[in-house]
């Protein structure tokens, strides 16, 4: 638990939440991370040494933690600033599109290939390409991928020509990409040239002073202009301050944002009371997978675990999944029993 949480009891907090505004305007970085915690300190300090140069650049962390808006910093703050930003989720294109997708294609390359295509490199010339997953791509393309970084040239499919292009390379990844070189999934010639300077992102789980702070900030980014939040509550506090955040910053901002819009009144108070999930003793036995005849509303809540471990907690996520409404799903985990 946060030492200071005492500090934070709901009568103070409109006084906390007008000091924590004022803190925030001092302490945002330019891409807009929130957090003054001796660990983003020592990030902003380490970031700023990487921002005046063009040596690729490697984000580590869990997800939720900030990566890329890390990355759009060191974009925004370099000599690249007006150029264009460019990111691609390695783990979100087929391997069969990535190759055109990254590096452009000839007319009549495939089939369906009408015209020529800039590939992402070409469209981030003088700026930044970020690689977000990069330890999902595809073994083929890594190797691609080495050549264009360390040529400054790519070829698009079906031409034999190449193209020069000037491309700063910014991934990310929540793998542990030196493992991963290590055991042969990563390239390690591809890790080597991409490792040249690496940021890791701490979880909020050990950050949790950042807490109040990221709080202030995510009630103005998701302000209800017909709900005027001053202060906020007992339950929400320790909703925030006991929970490990699984799904870090992103979980919540998330959080902070289902609270708003599902409350009322001046005071934001936890609207989600089953934010632990996680510590409900029946977990263990809903992953569990059984060949017997089941209730159906056993399969039920083991299906909603199961989902909810699938989206590190993000309830939102988890009722679009599932195809229900929020509301039905909060209705079902309430149902379940305190946890
Ligand atoms: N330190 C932070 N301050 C403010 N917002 C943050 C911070 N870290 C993450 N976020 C928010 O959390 C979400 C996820 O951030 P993102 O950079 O996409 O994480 P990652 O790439 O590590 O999964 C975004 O909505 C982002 O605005
Ligand atoms: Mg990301």
């Amino acid at each position: 638990m946060y030492d200071g949480a005492e500090q934070y009891g709901p009568e103070q907090w409109s006084l906390e939440l007008n000091r924590l505004n004022g803190v925030l305007e001092s302490t945002i970085s330019p891409g807009g991370l929130v957090g003054d915690s001796a660990d983003m300190q020592s990030l902003h300090s380490l970031i700023g040494k990487a921002i005046n140069h063009s040596f690729p650049v490697v984000i580590l962390g869990e997800t939720g933690t900030g990566k890329e808006l890390v990355a759009r910093w060191i974009h925004d703050s370099g000599s690249r600033k007006n150029s264009p930003f460019v990111p691609v989720d390695c783990s979100s294109l087929a391997p069969t599109l990535i190759e055109s997708e990254l590096f452009g294609y000839v007319r009549g390359a495939f089939t369906g290939a009408v015209t020529d295509r800039k590939g992402l490199f070409e469209t981030a010339d003088t700026g930044t390409l970020f690689l977000d997953e990069i330890g999902e791509l595809h073994k083929d393309l890594q190797a691609k991928l080495l050549r264009a970084i360390q040529e400054h040239e790519v070829r698009p499919v079906g031409s034999t020509r190449a193209k020069p292009v000037d491309v700063r390379i910014i991934v990310a990844t929540h793998r542990d990409l030196k493992q991963a070189a290590k055991e042969g999934i990563f390239r390690q010639d591809l890790y080597y040239r991409l490792n040249v300077f690496s940021v890791t992102m701490p979880p909020l789980r050990e950050r949790k002073t950042d807490i109040p702070l990221l709080i202030a900030a995510f009630l103005i980014k998701h302000a209800d202009p017909t709900r005027a939040i001053t202060s906020v509550g007992k339950t929400f506090w320790t909703a925030a301050m006991s929970y490990d955040w699984p799904g870090n910053v992103r979980e919540l901002e998330n959080f902070v944002e289902r609270c708003i819009a599902l409350g009322s009144g001046s005071t934001l108070e936890d609207e989600d009371e089953c934010l632990n999930w996680k510590d409900c003793p029946d977990t263990a036995m809903l992953h569990a997978e059984s060949d017997s005849v089941e209730p159906l509303h056993v399969l039920e809540q083991r299906m909603i675990y199961k989902t909810l471990g699938k989206t590190s907690g993000d309830k939102y996520e988890a009722a679009r999944l599932l195809g229900i409404g929020k509301t039905t799903l909060y209705r079902k985990l309430k149902a379940y029993g305190p946890l």
